[in-house]
């Protein structure tokens, strides 16, 4: 695969060839493809889906439906467990809200200590309003979680697992089929947060097992604002939907009762985000056509050069130089994170700093901020190159403006 000559399908790349775009765990640039697609949706067939009686609603109706095919294929799950939401946070929500119904005062909830916000407020929210527990999973020194470390924790208690297939600020990938087991040995549902993961590595939610998992579609070089809620028909059966409304319900009467609609109509209520759900299926086509495997070897090798560029500086700490996703956590010596940022900026380089959402994770790091660069597959050797160069400047951190 030619990945060099992929950054032509990119108008962000194309439009602006002096920007070096490293921010790609925050959102990733579209290509053409996608954006056409969005398009040719609002040009031509724009118009509701489930409810009109002419041509362009059926033409609306069969896109829809296909798009949900396709990305249900992407991770080996049957349409009627794909739900579309407006992203992962809104994902882990309704999961949080849905299966509040199956706990009881005492139960406990696992989570860790690098879970993105996402991934944890709902569940305290949950805590609060039912009387459960968060209990935390210990990490290792890479930020992953363990066999071991989970069944330090784990206990009759436990219901719900939750933790994230990559953590978004170390790039750990954690061994999802083997805490699934454990956690299905103690009867409890695991939800995998699979913001980090899906856009990077092929997903099998047959093969791992996982009860829930969620992703969003801007991630995956998709359209902001639509996401996916994958679960296992059974438990989207039982599950009780967030939003109520129109496009969900199959009857309600004045005495106020209501019948739901099946999964996945019964947890999308209202207009859907049709062009982001059609964006997103010709997203996840693009993808298919590099090869998910392909786009892993690609960037795990583009995160080996980058660590094997920048640890020979003297004035950088890196946090996570043994992880083999495109996420690299480092700092500059005594700069401030959004300092350093702001560094590399002056040089048209684009990076996150700061707790990345995940705001626990300092108990683990020991400093308050981080800054973060993660690359993905339209991403090259020579941007690193660049980059390293820019980091030498850190040194004479004031001067470096200016040089
Ligand atoms: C691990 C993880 N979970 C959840 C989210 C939330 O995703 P979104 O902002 O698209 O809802 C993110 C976003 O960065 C993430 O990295």
């Amino acid at each position: 695969m030619d990945f060099e000559k992929l950054r032509n399908d990119f108008p962000m790349i194309t439009n602006h060839p002096e920007l070096v775009y490293f921010d790609n765990a925050a959102t990733t640039f579209k290509p053409k493809c996608v954006i056409d697609a969005e398009m040719e949706y609002y040009n031509n067939y724009c118009a509701n889906t489930h409810r009109g009686d002419y041509d362009i609603a059926y033409q609306a109706d069969v896109k829809f439906d296909e798009s949900r095919k396709i990305i249900a294929n992407f991770i080996n799950a049957e349409k009627k467990e794909i739900v579309f939401t407006s992203g992962d946070s809104m994902s882990l929500n309704q999961v949080a809200y849905g299966l509040m119904n199956r706990l009881e005062k005492d139960d406990e909830i696992l989570v860790s200590l690098v879970e993105h916000a996402s991934c944890l407020l709902p569940w305290y929210r949950v805590c609060e309003i039912k009387g459960c527990k968060i209990k935390f999973i210990p990490v290792n020194a890479q930020g992953e979680i363990t066999v071991d470390n989970l069944l330090k924790v784990i206990s009759n208690k436990t219901k719900i697992v939750s933790i994230a297939h990559i953590s978004n600020v170390l790039g750990a990938i954690n061994d999802i089929k083997s805490l699934v087991k454990i956690a299905h040995d103690y009867k409890a549902i695991f939800v995998c947060d699979g913001a980090q993961s899906v856009p990077h590595m092929k997903i099998d939610v047959k093969d791992l097992d996982v009860d829930f998992l969620t992703f969003s579609g801007h991630k995956c070089y998709g359209p902001t604002g639509i996401g996916v809620l994958y679960g296992k028909y059974h438990l989207l059966k039982d599950m009780e939907p967030l939003c109520l409304g129109g496009g969900m319900n199959a009857t309600f009467d004045v005495a106020c009762n209501v019948k739901y609609l099946d999964s996945p109509e019964k947890f999308e209520s209202g207009t859907q985000n049709i062009a982001g759900v059609v964006g997103l299926a010709k997203a996840i086509e693009y993808l298919n056509n590099i090869g998910m495997n392909n786009i892993f070897e690609y960037e795990k090798e583009l995160k080996r050069y980058l660590i094997e560029k920048i640890s020979v500086l003297n004035n950088i700490k890196i946090y996570n130089p043994d992880n083999k996703t495109g996420i690299v956590a480092f700092n500059i010596n005594d700069v401030f994170a959004q300092d350093a940022a702001t560094l590399f900026n002056h040089y048209h380089i684009c990076v996150r700093s700061g707790e990345h959402c995940a705001k626990l994770i300092h108990n683990l790091l020991n400093v308050d901020a981080t800054v973060r660069v993660s690359v993905c597959f339209y991403n090259t050797k020579k941007e690193i190159d660049y980059f390293i160069d820019v980091c030498k400047k850190g040194g004479d951190f004031l001067d470096a403006f200016f040089a």
